[in-house]
């Protein structure tokens, strides 16, 4: 025993030669992993309970535990913490710690116990709080977009389909697509909570434990809806993880999208919106330029973060069960993205309330791409011509329009009635802009009176949360 250079590890029992220094920095997990610190205390302190509870451990025993958990909290807390590569990771650390500050008391803590069950409660812990937190800045956001689709409900743009004006639609009225898209991801969150929030501890190992532990006590004390319910799942699942990262992934390719509009909206060439100073930097080389680096930031990041699903698949493809160390690796990614995806809604939460439409260009830009072509082929149509002859109508009208470097509704009705005789001077109604966002009156579609409509069906639904 005296030989055994493993002595201060915790598991250095069986070990006859110490580990190798290398693989001892390999395997180690402290340098990222004690940032599960709180977790792992209050998981321990849940377990400590439970010991007492079921008789395991008596009342001193405990009391000593929990208060030498709650002085090691604060020492991490105040940066008197000394963590150790040489023990491996944040559960050897401060179960060593404790051991140091109270004794052989500390060496009763893990009865019933192993790191297997242990790295999974924490993680799911670690994991829910980090969903509550996405998921108000989530409600922050959708609030802000309610605000902004409020002011800009009557304000007219075009509307694109691959790329080209399409129709007139109200900037309102885009602003609430990006809202549902937000509402489902909020959705997905809530789901993936639900499987979360279930505790792991007391599979120990992999198969339970022979000490007569009390699963119900030590879940509700974490706050946990249940117990899982088959050990060697319980330490070696890790769908939940790989669940936060899809949510994760497909929020970010909606806020990529978001922040491609952004781009292209302040591009000369558009310039639709304003983006304030203070979102965008300039170029080193040229004094003109005003770079709209927050949403093309936002929009890499999308990289990122889906590429963290792809390593937690990988990762836990073809692992037979129960834990491996494998599991180890879901960490980094998993933190990265949860910081990724705090910090793209923050900056979206700063920066939407901030732009300004300019709505004067969005006006022009609709007027100007023959938006209203097909409220002309549905005047017709409601005159009595079949579909597809007002389609071949309005094709000719609009190039001749083209030809004349005019709208469709600068033509006069002389012009207009050459197309087709069914035209009456009631056409120019249906023309205008406000005409055509105003005619598309029905649940879902671009008309202010409906965009308000939703808005405050949003409302309701932020309110209930
Ligand atoms: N650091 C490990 C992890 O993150 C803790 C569990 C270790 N368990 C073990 N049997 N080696 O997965």
């Amino acid at each position: 025993m005296s030989n055994n250079k493993n002595i201060d590890k915790l598991w250095g029992g069986r070990f006859s030669e110490a580990t190798d220094a290398f693989v001892e920095r390999f395997t180690a997990s402290v340098g990222f992993d004690k940032r599960l610190y709180q977790h792992d205390i209050n998981g321990s302190i849940a377990h400590a309970k439970m010991l007492l509870k079921v008789g395991i451990l008596n009342t001193e025993e405990t009391d000593q535990i929990v208060s030498g958990l709650e002085l090691i909290r604060q020492e991490i807390e105040q940066g008197d913490f000394e963590w150790s590569v040489a023990l491996e990771d944040v559960h050897m650390n401060i179960e060593a710690a404790l051991t140091n500050k109270i004794g052989i008391t500390g060496k009763k803590l893990h009865t019933g116990r192993s790191r297997n069950d242990q790295v999974a409660t924490d993680m799911r812990l670690y994991v829910r709080d980090e969903i509550d937190t996405i998921a108000s800045a989530i409600t922050q956001l959708q609030s802000t977009l309610l605000d902004l689709a409020e002011k800009e409900a009557d304000t007219i743009m075009p509307g694109f389909t691959h790329l080209q004006t399409a129709q007139p639609i109200t900037f309102g009225h885009h602003l609430m697509a990006w809202y549902e898209m937000l509402e489902r991801d909020y959705g997905r969150l809530m789901d993936c909570r639900k499987r979360v929030n279930l505790s792991p501890l007391g599979a120990a190992a992999l198969a339970g434990t022979s000490y007569p532990i009390d699963r119900e006590f030590t879940a509700s004390q974490l706050g946990f809806d249940a117990p899982t319910r088959n050990s060697l799942d319980s330490v070696s699942d890790r769908d939940f993880v790989i669940e936060l990262a899809a949510f994760a992934s497909l929020l970010l390719t909606h806020m990529s999208r978001f922040s491609e509009e952004l781009v292209l909206w302040t591009s000369a060439h558009f310039d639709f919106i304003d983006l304030p100073d203070k979102f965008c930097t300039g170029s080193s080389i040229m004094p003109q330029k005003k770079n709209p680096d927050v949403p093309e930031l936002v929009r890499g990041k999308t990289g990122r973060v889906t590429g963290h699903l792809i390593s937690l698949l990988i990762l836990m493809k073809s692992q037979p069960l129960a834990y491996n160390k494998d599991n180890q690796e879901d960490k980094e990614p998993v933190f990265d993205l949860v910081d990724t995806v705090k910090d793209c809604l923050q900056a979206y939460c700063r920066m939407l309330p901030a732009i300004s439409a300019k709505r004067e260009n969005m006006r022009k830009a609709a007027f100007q791409g023959y938006a209203t072509a097909t409220d002309l082929a549905d005047y017709l149509v409601k005159k009595g011509v079949a579909f597809r002859d007002a389609h071949e109508v309005v094709g000719k009208s609009v190039a001749f329009a083209i030809e004349q470097n005019r709208d469709l509704s600068e033509l006069s009705l002389e012009q207009l009635q050459g197309f087709s005789d069914s035209i009456e001077d009631d056409v120019f109604e249906h023309l205008t802009l406000e005409g055509s966002v105003n005619a598309r009156n029905h649940c879902g579609g671009t008309a202010p009176v409906q965009v308000r409509k939703a808005i405050a069906y949003a409302r309701r639904e932020l309110e209930q949360r």
